[in-house]
């Protein structure tokens, strides 16, 4: 649709953009493309020019992947010098002139019109749409702008048929979707997969389970701006429509696994601690709202929560989505929401009980090492980074609270099950 607006605007210079911003923190499937394979994503923006009548365009690239934009330039020089890209095209009429322009790693400018700004030298701030970058994009002409990864499934679409390509997926979603495996999961990293798999047979069959011997407590989708979907929903297949029926989106494609060492509550401050450091300002609830949810958080998770909190976030939370200009905002409390609709009791223990079941939350437990289940094999001692582990080989160990910084390591390493949280 966006290349049709584009190519039905009548103008002489129009622009293609690439967005290889990637700025969901543990994100990697662009740059994994463009280190590998970069032709593959210049031969879809030049597919992507030819469509939409574009003769000039920018692939914005974070700073952060060196090694990316070292391998594009160098592409581009290749592509140049066979006649794939600059002028007359394979001896046609089409030409096109690609640059490359480093982010400088703000979150915000991965979202299209502040990205915009930040190519023509501004700062990178979003605005309203209407008009739509198809129609008043870059410098005021009409640009399309797509990711690295639907770009790199142009040429395959081109050479093997929309039917073939639509015969992959859901009725809604199409084709393949790359996905970063991470967390607590025995074989992470980036998976391709059809549209229309649940996000179980992701998590058990393609990444083998947690490989703690824990449960999956849940699954965290899309980045700062998605949410945490609970093990009762991992059914779910993967489509858009039905992903962000769960309160969390597909965004670009992360995929995190929680098992129930993760604690709810602080994952939400996690993200929204992400979320709210990147706000550019502009829009008052994204800039002062995330503000005051992180604060709640923080006090939540330092145990001096108090019942009025929850109503407060589910209150900030809908502000803060409905009044703000551009997707951060209006995605920043997804882990919010999801984690207060589906793990409510996690949020109730901190505030009325003063607990943290999952022992991630200093101020509000202990590790204890239980006597019987202890063999004394001295991994947890060896493995603890403040030293607050003693005992002898082969008999039961002992943890010194007062240096336990509680990070939980003991419990990790423990091959019989005898740290607890308490
Ligand atoms: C805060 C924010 C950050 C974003 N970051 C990225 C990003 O890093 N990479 C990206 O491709 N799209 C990002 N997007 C989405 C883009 O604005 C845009 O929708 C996308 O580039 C369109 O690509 P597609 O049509 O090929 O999916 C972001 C959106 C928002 C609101």
């Amino acid at each position: 649709m966006k290349w049709k607006f584009a190519l039905a605007e009548e103008r002489n210079e129009k622009y293609v953009i690439c967005n290889a911003d990637e700025g969901d923190p543990g994100a990697f499937m662009d740059r994994s493309k463009l280190e590998s394979d970069p032709h593959e994503v210049l031969e879809g923006m030049a597919i992507q020019a030819f469509a939409t009548g574009a003769n000039e365009g920018y692939i914005y690239c974070r700073a952060e992947y060196p090694l990316a934009i070292a391998r594009l330039k160098i592409a581009i020089t290749q592509a140049e010098e066979r006649g794939f890209l600059g002028d007359h095209i394979l001896g046609t009429g089409f030409s096109l002139k690609l640059h490359i322009k480093e982010g400088a790693g703000a979150f915000v400018c991965g979202e299209e019109t502040a990205l915009m700004a930040s190519v023509e030298g501004e700062r990178g701030m979003p605005r309203l749409r209407p008009p739509f970058p198809a129609q008043s994009g870059l410098f005021g002409k009409p640009t399309t702008i797509n990711n690295v990864e639907t770009l790199s499934s142009v040429p395959w679409i081109i050479r093997n048929g929309a039917v073939a390509y639509n015969s992959i997926g859901t009725e809604k979603s199409k084709g393949t979707k790359v996905f970063a495996l991470a967390g607590k999961i025995k074989r992470g990293g980036l998976v391709e997969v059809p549209m229309g798999i649940t996000i179980r047979e992701v998590v058990e069959e393609i990444g083998g389970g947690t490989g703690t011997n824990r449960a999956v407590k849940a699954v965290q989708m899309g980045g700062p701006s998605g949410g945490c979907i609970p093990e009762s929903l991992l059914d779910t297949r993967i489509d858009y429509d039905e992903v962000n029926r769960t309160g969390a989106i597909m965004g670009s494609g992360g995929m995190i696994v929680l098992d129930e060492t993760t604690c709810m509550v602080d994952v939400a401050r996690y993200f929204l601690d992400f979320t709210q450091l990147e706000s550019c300002g502009k829009c008052t609830f994204c800039r002062i709202g995330t503000r005051r949810m992180l604060e709640v958080l923080s006090r939540i998770c330092e145990g001096r929560g108090v019942p009025e909190d929850l109503q407060t976030l589910d209150e900030l939370a809908v502000q803060i989505k409905d009044t703000s200009l551009c997707g951060l905002g209006q995605t920043a409390p997804n882990p919010v929401l999801t984690t207060l609709k589906y793990f409510r009791e996690e949020y109730e223990e901190h505030i009325n009980d003063k607990k943290c079941r999952a022992g991630k939350c200093s101020s509000l437990c202990d590790y204890v090492i239980d006597g019987r289940a202890c063999t004394g094999c001295t991994v947890c001692a060896r493995k603890c980074p403040v030293g607050a582990i003693s005992g002898e080989r082969k008999k039961a160990h002992v943890i010194d609270l007062d240096i336990c910084v509680r990070c939980g390591v003991c419990r990790d390493v423990c091959n019989f099950d005898a740290v607890k949280v308490v």
